[in-house]
Protein backbone atom coordinates (compact mmCIF):
# COMPACT_ATOMS: atom_id res chain seq x y z
CA UNK A 1 0.00 0.00 0.00
CA UNK A 2 1.96 3.22 -1.12
CA UNK A 3 -1.19 5.62 0.78
CA UNK A 4 -3.56 5.46 3.13
CA UNK A 5 -6.83 7.09 1.66
CA UNK A 6 -9.11 7.65 4.89
CA UNK A 7 -9.78 10.83 5.90
CA UNK A 8 -11.26 11.61 9.29
CA UNK A 9 -14.48 14.24 9.14
CA UNK A 10 -13.05 15.44 13.27
CA UNK A 11 -9.60 15.62 13.91
CA UNK A 12 -8.43 12.36 15.28
CA UNK A 13 -4.99 10.71 16.09
CA UNK A 14 -4.22 9.05 13.16
CA UNK A 15 -3.20 5.19 14.78
CA UNK A 16 -7.30 4.98 14.55
CA UNK A 17 -7.22 5.21 10.61
CA UNK A 18 -3.68 3.39 10.42
CA UNK A 19 -5.22 0.49 11.20
CA UNK A 20 -6.47 -1.82 8.67
CA UNK A 21 -6.82 -5.62 7.61
CA UNK A 22 -4.68 -6.81 5.24
CA UNK A 23 -4.93 -10.43 3.52
CA UNK A 24 -1.44 -10.41 2.46
CA UNK A 25 1.28 -11.31 5.01
CA UNK A 26 4.96 -12.32 5.11
CA UNK A 27 4.32 -15.01 6.86
CA UNK A 28 7.38 -14.36 9.29
CA UNK A 29 7.50 -15.47 12.62
CA UNK A 30 6.18 -13.31 15.64
CA UNK A 31 8.18 -12.89 18.62
CA UNK A 32 6.55 -13.97 21.39
CA UNK A 33 7.19 -11.20 23.64
CA UNK A 34 5.60 -9.02 20.89
CA UNK A 35 2.62 -10.79 20.69
CA UNK A 36 2.09 -10.54 24.43
CA UNK A 37 2.47 -6.95 24.21
CA UNK A 38 -0.75 -7.26 21.97
CA UNK A 39 -2.59 -9.19 24.51
CA UNK A 40 -1.22 -6.83 27.19
CA UNK A 41 -3.21 -3.64 25.63
CA UNK A 42 -6.17 -5.84 25.37
CA UNK A 43 -5.99 -6.13 29.19
CA UNK A 44 -5.78 -2.77 29.65
CA UNK A 45 -9.77 -2.12 28.24
CA UNK A 46 -12.49 -1.22 30.45
CA UNK A 47 -15.29 -4.06 31.61
CA UNK A 48 -18.55 -3.83 33.39
CA UNK A 49 -17.76 -4.23 37.03
CA UNK A 50 -13.69 -4.35 35.65
CA UNK A 51 -14.84 -8.01 35.42
CA UNK A 52 -12.37 -8.57 32.75
CA UNK A 53 -14.12 -11.57 31.14
CA UNK A 54 -12.01 -11.90 27.70
CA UNK A 55 -10.15 -14.38 26.97
CA UNK A 56 -7.33 -14.86 24.04
CA UNK A 57 -5.52 -18.41 23.05
CA UNK A 58 -3.17 -18.21 20.31
CA UNK A 59 -0.92 -19.97 18.13
CA UNK A 60 2.55 -19.01 16.28
CA UNK A 61 3.36 -20.13 13.32
CA UNK A 62 6.16 -23.36 12.94
CA UNK A 63 4.71 -24.40 16.67
CA UNK A 64 2.52 -27.84 16.86
CA UNK A 65 -0.38 -25.61 17.21
CA UNK A 66 -0.42 -24.06 14.28
CA UNK A 67 -1.82 -26.71 11.77
CA UNK A 68 -4.72 -27.11 14.70
CA UNK A 69 -5.49 -23.39 14.08
CA UNK A 70 -5.52 -23.56 10.93
CA UNK A 71 -7.59 -26.16 10.65
CA UNK A 72 -10.43 -23.83 12.69
CA UNK A 73 -11.00 -21.55 9.86
CA UNK A 74 -13.00 -22.08 6.76
CA UNK A 75 -11.17 -22.29 4.07
CA UNK A 76 -11.48 -18.55 2.29
CA UNK A 77 -9.82 -17.61 5.61
CA UNK A 78 -7.49 -20.29 5.47
CA UNK A 79 -5.92 -19.57 2.09
CA UNK A 80 -4.66 -15.89 3.31
CA UNK A 81 -4.33 -16.83 6.51
CA UNK A 82 -1.70 -19.06 6.25
CA UNK A 83 0.38 -16.53 5.58
CA UNK A 84 0.04 -14.68 9.12
CA UNK A 85 2.37 -15.30 11.98
CA UNK A 86 0.12 -15.93 14.90
CA UNK A 87 -3.87 -17.07 14.83
CA UNK A 88 -5.68 -16.17 17.99
CA UNK A 89 -9.39 -17.39 19.52
CA UNK A 90 -11.19 -14.57 20.83
CA UNK A 91 -13.82 -16.17 23.67
CA UNK A 92 -14.88 -14.81 26.98
CA UNK A 93 -16.71 -15.63 30.05
CA UNK A 94 -20.48 -15.35 30.42
CA UNK A 95 -20.89 -15.13 33.70
CA UNK A 96 -19.12 -13.18 37.25
CA UNK A 97 -19.35 -12.71 40.31
CA UNK A 98 -20.96 -9.13 41.01
CA UNK A 99 -19.44 -7.35 43.69
CA UNK A 100 -20.74 -8.40 47.27
CA UNK A 101 -22.47 -11.44 45.86
CA UNK A 102 -20.88 -15.20 46.31
CA UNK A 103 -22.28 -16.48 43.31
CA UNK A 104 -21.80 -16.13 39.58
CA UNK A 105 -24.38 -14.55 37.62
CA UNK A 106 -24.70 -14.17 33.60
CA UNK A 107 -22.92 -11.45 32.54
CA UNK A 108 -24.26 -9.13 30.65
CA UNK A 109 -21.82 -7.43 29.17
CA UNK A 110 -19.07 -10.06 28.30
CA UNK A 111 -19.71 -9.69 24.61
CA UNK A 112 -19.42 -5.57 24.86
CA UNK A 113 -16.29 -6.04 26.97
CA UNK A 114 -14.61 -8.39 24.74
CA UNK A 115 -15.24 -6.37 21.39
CA UNK A 116 -13.17 -3.50 23.26
CA UNK A 117 -10.48 -5.96 24.13
CA UNK A 118 -9.90 -6.79 20.97
CA UNK A 119 -10.04 -3.00 19.66
CA UNK A 120 -7.16 -2.50 22.08
CA UNK A 121 -5.24 -5.96 20.47
CA UNK A 122 -5.42 -4.16 17.09
CA UNK A 123 -4.67 -0.65 17.79
CA UNK A 124 -1.38 -1.87 19.99
CA UNK A 125 -0.54 -4.21 17.08
CA UNK A 126 -0.29 -1.20 14.42
CA UNK A 127 1.29 0.99 16.51
CA UNK A 128 3.91 -1.94 16.75
CA UNK A 129 4.05 -2.27 13.22
CA UNK A 130 1.87 -5.78 12.87
CA UNK A 131 -1.36 -6.02 11.23
CA UNK A 132 -4.78 -7.59 12.25
CA UNK A 133 -7.21 -9.30 10.59
CA UNK A 134 -10.22 -10.49 12.42
CA UNK A 135 -12.38 -13.68 11.38
CA UNK A 136 -15.62 -14.41 11.53
CA UNK A 137 -14.90 -17.43 9.45
CA UNK A 138 -14.35 -20.36 11.69
CA UNK A 139 -15.82 -23.21 13.31
CA UNK A 140 -16.81 -22.62 16.66
CA UNK A 141 -18.08 -25.94 17.64
CA UNK A 142 -14.78 -27.46 16.19
CA UNK A 143 -12.38 -24.68 17.98
CA UNK A 144 -14.65 -25.97 21.37
CA UNK A 145 -14.33 -29.28 20.87
CA UNK A 146 -10.29 -29.06 19.64
CA UNK A 147 -9.07 -26.46 22.01
CA UNK A 148 -10.58 -27.67 25.04
CA UNK A 149 -13.04 -24.40 25.51
CA UNK A 150 -15.71 -25.17 28.68
CA UNK A 151 -19.09 -24.62 28.59
CA UNK A 152 -19.42 -21.11 29.88
CA UNK A 153 -17.32 -19.15 27.53
CA UNK A 154 -18.47 -17.77 24.26
CA UNK A 155 -16.49 -17.73 21.04
CA UNK A 156 -16.47 -14.72 19.24
CA UNK A 157 -13.63 -14.35 16.57
CA UNK A 158 -10.62 -15.62 15.28
CA UNK A 159 -7.63 -13.12 14.31
CA UNK A 160 -4.25 -13.13 11.92
CA UNK A 161 -2.06 -11.06 12.93
CA UNK A 162 1.04 -10.34 10.60
CA UNK A 163 3.33 -8.03 9.08
CA UNK A 164 1.73 -6.51 6.31
CA UNK A 165 3.08 -8.77 2.63
CA UNK A 166 3.24 -8.14 -0.91
CA UNK A 167 -0.43 -8.18 -1.95
CA UNK A 168 0.53 -9.62 -5.47
CA UNK A 169 0.89 -12.74 -3.99
CA UNK A 170 -2.92 -12.83 -3.28
CA UNK A 171 -5.53 -13.78 -6.12
CA UNK A 172 -6.44 -11.44 -7.93
CA UNK A 173 -9.66 -10.69 -6.71
CA UNK A 174 -8.83 -9.90 -3.34
CA UNK A 175 -5.42 -8.11 -4.80
CA UNK A 176 -8.35 -5.45 -5.19
CA UNK A 177 -9.63 -5.37 -1.45
CA UNK A 178 -6.40 -5.11 -0.58
CA UNK A 179 -6.88 -1.38 0.71
CA UNK A 180 -8.07 0.32 3.67
CA UNK A 181 -11.73 0.71 3.46
CA UNK A 182 -14.06 3.42 4.04
CA UNK A 183 -16.45 4.46 6.72
CA UNK A 184 -19.91 5.49 6.37
CA UNK A 185 -20.45 9.07 7.32
CA UNK A 186 -20.66 10.45 11.49
CA UNK A 187 -23.86 11.42 10.75
CA UNK A 188 -25.61 7.85 10.07
CA UNK A 189 -24.24 7.17 13.16
CA UNK A 190 -24.63 9.57 15.54
CA UNK A 191 -27.64 11.35 17.21
CA UNK A 192 -28.22 14.52 19.96
CA UNK A 193 -31.06 13.07 21.89
CA UNK A 194 -33.62 11.04 20.00
CA UNK A 195 -32.89 8.20 17.87
CA UNK A 196 -33.18 9.97 13.72
CA UNK A 197 -30.52 7.20 12.26
C1 LIG B 1 -15.76 -9.90 14.05
C2 LIG B 1 -15.15 -9.74 12.67
C3 LIG B 1 -15.28 -10.78 11.76
C4 LIG B 1 -14.69 -10.69 10.51
N1 LIG B 1 -14.72 -11.79 9.67
C5 LIG B 1 -13.95 -11.80 8.56
C6 LIG B 1 -13.76 -13.00 7.84
O1 LIG B 1 -14.26 -14.08 8.20
N2 LIG B 1 -12.99 -12.94 6.71
C7 LIG B 1 -12.40 -11.78 6.29
O2 LIG B 1 -11.71 -11.83 5.27
N3 LIG B 1 -12.55 -10.62 6.98
C8 LIG B 1 -13.29 -10.60 8.11
N4 LIG B 1 -13.39 -9.45 8.88
C9 LIG B 1 -12.73 -8.22 8.45
C10 LIG B 1 -13.74 -7.11 8.15
O3 LIG B 1 -14.31 -7.36 6.89
C11 LIG B 1 -13.03 -5.74 8.21
O4 LIG B 1 -12.61 -5.50 9.53
C12 LIG B 1 -13.95 -4.61 7.76
O5 LIG B 1 -14.23 -4.72 6.38
C13 LIG B 1 -13.35 -3.25 8.02
O6 LIG B 1 -12.10 -3.14 7.41
P1 LIG B 1 -10.78 -2.75 8.22
O7 LIG B 1 -10.62 -3.71 9.36
O8 LIG B 1 -9.67 -2.86 7.21
O9 LIG B 1 -10.96 -1.34 8.73
C14 LIG B 1 -13.98 -9.52 10.13
C15 LIG B 1 -13.86 -8.48 11.05
C16 LIG B 1 -14.42 -8.58 12.31
C17 LIG B 1 -14.22 -7.46 13.31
Amino acid sequence: MSANPRVAEYAIDPQFTQRWSPRAFTGEAIPEQTLLSFFEAARWAPSAYNSQPWRFLYARRDTPNWARYLGLLNEFNRSWAQHASALVIVISKTTFTAPGATEETPALWHTFDTGSAWGHLALQATLSGWHTHGMAGFDQELTRQTLNIPEGYALHAAVAIGKLGDKTTLADYLQAREVPSPRVPLSELVAEGDFSL
